[in-house]
């Protein structure tokens, strides 16, 4: 019996792959310096050599699946850029920037923005309010699911909802170790009948039951799988990318017919980073 046919008849399952528009950042200059969330501890050394290994089996990960990744020039000083998530929400050709919380990472959105224009994205608004991009901002397809609590202000989210023209859904984060939406939630399927993995203790107790009425069916999370960054992951409707590490999230995917590939990224997760914090994907 395959893995499909043996979930229970009242669960979503896996669709179709669908090609996928990424862009990436090379971690020339990574290493981790400062703190500004709960992982990273500059006493700890980096392996620069092995996150520039794992970051490159990722992106080759999305070459084989099909997709298309463009890179962006790495820049000294930087050591956070790898995390290309942080610097745009891209959707159906409108781009809306991105502005850090934190001082060292602001030069970090000028580069983006560069790069935008450069490559055509006429449509583009920079925000006036702290706004960490897809780090806090995950499209369904219908709804821009937004987070806030510790990085993206929430007069972000009205922000993007006027410059992006989508609906906004505000979430609210709670635990410091999940301090993007995207540590704690990622879309497996866009469109009208979109699906999401997420760990509900990250979120406030009005926006879990926000979840559970917009997704009943969404595959839920434990704290073993949140703790190694599992819910930064990457789908694209079939083939899911995921820290090697979240077998117990894995196993569920699989469950439901998806076709999960862990890689390991103890590197860039000492930044408090993952697949997804290395992925901007420009939604078309
Ligand atoms: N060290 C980076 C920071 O704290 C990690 C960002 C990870 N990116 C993400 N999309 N969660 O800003």
């Amino acid at each position: 019996m395959t893995a499909t046919a043996a979930r229970p008849a009242d669960t979503f399952a896996a669709e179709q792959a669908t090609a996928r528009h990424f862009l990436m950042c090379p971690p020339t200059y990574f290493t981790v310096e400062y703190v500004i969330n709960p992982w990273m501890n500059p006493d700890e050394p980096v392996d620069a050599e092995l996150a520039m290994a794992q970051w490159e089996e990722l992106k080759n990960t999305y070459l084989r699946l099909g997709h298309t990744v463009d890179t962006i020039e790495p820049q000294p000083g930087l050591p956070d850029m790898v995390f290309a998530a942080n610097s745009g929400t891209v959707i159906e050709g409108r781009v809306l920037g991105s502005r850090f919380r934190a001082p060292e990472r602001a030069a970090e959105a000028e580069h983006f923005r560069r790069w935008f224009v450069a490559h055509g994205h006429r449509d583009l608004v920079m925000p006036t309010r702290i706004n960490e991009a897809e780090g806090d901002f995950a499209w369904t397809g219908e709804v821009l699911l937004a987070g806030t609590g510790f990085r993206t202000d929430p007069a972000a989210h009205a922000e993007a909802q006027e410059a992006l023209g989508v609906p906004v859904v505000s979430l609210t984060l709670v635990d410091e170790r999940y301090y993007h939406l995207d540590t704690a939630l990622f879309v497996l399927d866009k469109g009208p009948n979109a699906q999401i993995a997420y760990y509900p203790e990250a979120f406030s107790e009005g926006s879990r039951r926000v979840l559970a009425r917009m997704f009943p069916d969404a595959v839920i999370a434990d704290a073993a799988d949140a703790a190694c960054l599992g819910l930064n992951g990457v789908s694209d409707g079939r083939h899911v990318v995921l820290p090697v590490e979240a077998t117990g999230l894995a196993k569920q995917l699989e469950d439901r017919g998806y076709e999960v590939i862990g890689l390991d990224m103890s590197e860039l997760r000492k930044s408090g980073g993952g697949p997804k914090c290395c992925t901007l994907e420009l939604h078309s």
